[in-house]
């Protein structure tokens, strides 16, 4: 059976990931690897850094000793969120948006990103409040010479006057995809897996692994 290790700490990405790949594939996640290296997201595009952390982390398996699971592969997800009226901001900052101005290293807590895009937007208008979520996979597998695939989803949406919703993650209480009139956080995961930036991603990753099979 074909094992990915999904190359994140974040458990609402691997909940995602797992609802939307389902039960043919088996999943492990960071946590089953306490001792694996941080990877430094310091790359300018999604792309850059989805196949930073999966080309490291395939790198660092392959090297370790002891048995690996048969048929391993790194799944790595880099997404984030793109405002118009921001010029694309947070985009690849989006994980730490509240601290990127004070050169603070880590991630910043959800409510202190979506409050700093908040104050941000407060002189923008309902129409003039289009953005995107982007996500990109990369695919490496553990082994001599891996070829890394990438595979990418964006959902259109536009960012709402003030936070709603209980559900998901990061700025899915702002963040109202296009034609809908609730939030990311209020349609509940099965909407949300279906429209998804890293839904669309999933699906072209699960388009190409059937063709890939024996
Ligand atoms: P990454 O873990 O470096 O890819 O950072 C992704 C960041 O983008 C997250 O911390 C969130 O702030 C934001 N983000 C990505 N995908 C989503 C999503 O589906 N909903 C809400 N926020 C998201």
């Amino acid at each position: 059976m074909k094992t990915f290790l999904i190359a994140t700490r974040n458990a609402h990405k691997v909940g995602e990931i797992r609802a939307i790949l389902g039960g043919e594939f088996q999943f492990l996640t960071l946590n089953d690897f306490p001792g694996a290296p941080a990877v430094v997201e310091d790359a300018a595009t999604f792309a850059g850094n989805a196949t930073k952390k999966a080309v490291e982390l395939a790198q660092w398996l392959a090297a370790r000793p002891g048995p690996r699971a048969a048929g391993l592969s790194v799944l790595a997800d880099d997404s984030g969120l793109e405002v118009d009226a921001l010029q694309g901001a947070p985009g690849v900052h989006s994980a730490r948006f509240a601290a990127v101005d004070h050169l603070k290293d880590g991630n910043t807590p959800d409510a202190d990103n979506n409050a700093k895009l908040l104050r941000l937007l407060r002189e923008v208008p309902a129409e003039q409040r289009a953005a995107r979520f982007r996500c990109v996979l990369a695919l490496t597998p553990v082994g001599a010479a891996p070829v890394t695939e990438l595979f990418d989803g964006a959902c259109e949406g536009r960012i709402d006057l003030a936070p709603r919703g209980q559900g998901g993650f990061g700025y899915d209480p702002l963040f109202i995809p296009h034609g809908f009139a609730q939030s990311f956080a209020e349609l509940g995961e099965a909407t949300k897996n279906q429209l998804s930036h890293r839904a669309k991603a999933l699906g072209k990753l699960q388009a190409w692994l059937g063709t890939q099979a024996t």
